[in-house]
């Protein structure tokens, strides 16, 4: 039933939509397109031009469950799929700035078809990110990120504030808003090393702050600048 309620959402909004956070609650509806989003909302970084919200949800300091419906427009037969976290007070609307702390390994999503398909995906108990911990009442981001299958990436963000377990605050988590849909299917994502790096390339990071000592390792390294420039300003 709710498959047939959610298709009949996903026909009405065939041309605009993406993926909509369903838990926590999402920042708002970024599923828009107009002059502003000639491409659609949702392709902006960091939260699918969505600024950040006041009316957080309560999420537990130890983790706790994502859920999200990936399938809202066409062309997402296959996506890859990455959750981050965001902290801090110092982003260009005063929210977090660095959204760049994954909280799960990346994983590959399998849907049913080319076009747009209901569904959801529940992940019951998303950690944070790796060494970090938060105190009730501190904020954050949750960042959910759709690559489709041209490479290009959707965004969407919650934004919560960390309660102690159990807190009566929190959003109860249960089998009708937290559930993996059986059309549905995950695969692992893995890289297999086609060619070394040439050690000879491979410049410390304190010896690249000499960047400017023209010893031939460094300008052999000087070629590898704009690649390198690239890459990072993918990752942040
Ligand atoms: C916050 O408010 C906006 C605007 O009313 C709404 O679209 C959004 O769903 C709300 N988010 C939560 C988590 O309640
Ligand atoms: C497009 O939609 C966004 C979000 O609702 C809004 O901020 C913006 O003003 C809209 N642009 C136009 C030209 O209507
Ligand atoms: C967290 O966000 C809420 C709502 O925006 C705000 O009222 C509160 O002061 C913030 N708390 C901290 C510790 O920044
Ligand atoms: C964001 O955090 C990551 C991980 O700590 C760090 O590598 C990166 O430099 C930070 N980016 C910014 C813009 O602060
Ligand atoms: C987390 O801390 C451990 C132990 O200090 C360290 O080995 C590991 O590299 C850290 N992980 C990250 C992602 O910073
Ligand atoms: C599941 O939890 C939500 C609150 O997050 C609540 O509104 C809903 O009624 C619950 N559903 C069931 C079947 O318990
Ligand atoms: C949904 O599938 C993912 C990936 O296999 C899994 O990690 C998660 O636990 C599943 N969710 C539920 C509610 O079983
Ligand atoms: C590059 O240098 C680092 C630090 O010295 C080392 O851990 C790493 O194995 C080197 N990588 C290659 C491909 O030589």
């Amino acid at each position: 039933m709710l498959s047939s309620i959610l298709l009949a959402v996903v026909a009405s909004t065939i041309v605009t939509a993406h993926t909509v956070i369903t838990y926590p609650g999402w920042r708002g509806d970024n599923l828009i397109e107009n002059t502003t989003f000639p491409y659609g909302m949702q392709w902006t970084y960091p939260c699918g031009g969505m600024p950040l919200t006041t009316n957080r949800s309560y999420w537990p300091t130890t983790g706790g469950a994502v859920a999200f419906q990936p399938g809202w427009f066409q062309g997402h037969q296959t996506a890859f799929l990455y959750i981050n976290l965001g902290f801090g007070t110092d982003g260009p609307d005063n929210g977090p700035k660095n959204l760049s702390f994954p909280m799960i390994a990346p994983f590959q999503l399998l849907g049913p078809s080319k076009g747009p398909y209901p569904g959801t995906v529940c992940l019951p108990q998303v950690p944070l990110p790796a060494n970090m911990s938060f105190n009730a009442g501190d904020n954050a981001t949750i960042q959910v990120v759709e690559i489709a299958q041209h490479g290009a990436a959707l965004f969407s963000c919650s934004d919560i504030t960390f309660a102690e377990p159990g807190d009566e605050r929190i959003a109860k988590v249960n089998g009708s808003n937290c559930y993996n849909s059986t059309d549905l299917g995950f695969a692992e994502i893995y890289t297999v090393t086609t060619q070394e790096m040439d050690s000879a390339a491979n410049v410390s990071t304190s010896s690249a702050s000499g960047l400017w000592n023209h010893s031939p390792a460094t300008w052999s390294w000087l070629g590898y600048f704009p690649i390198f420039m690239c890459a990072l300003g993918f990752l942040l």
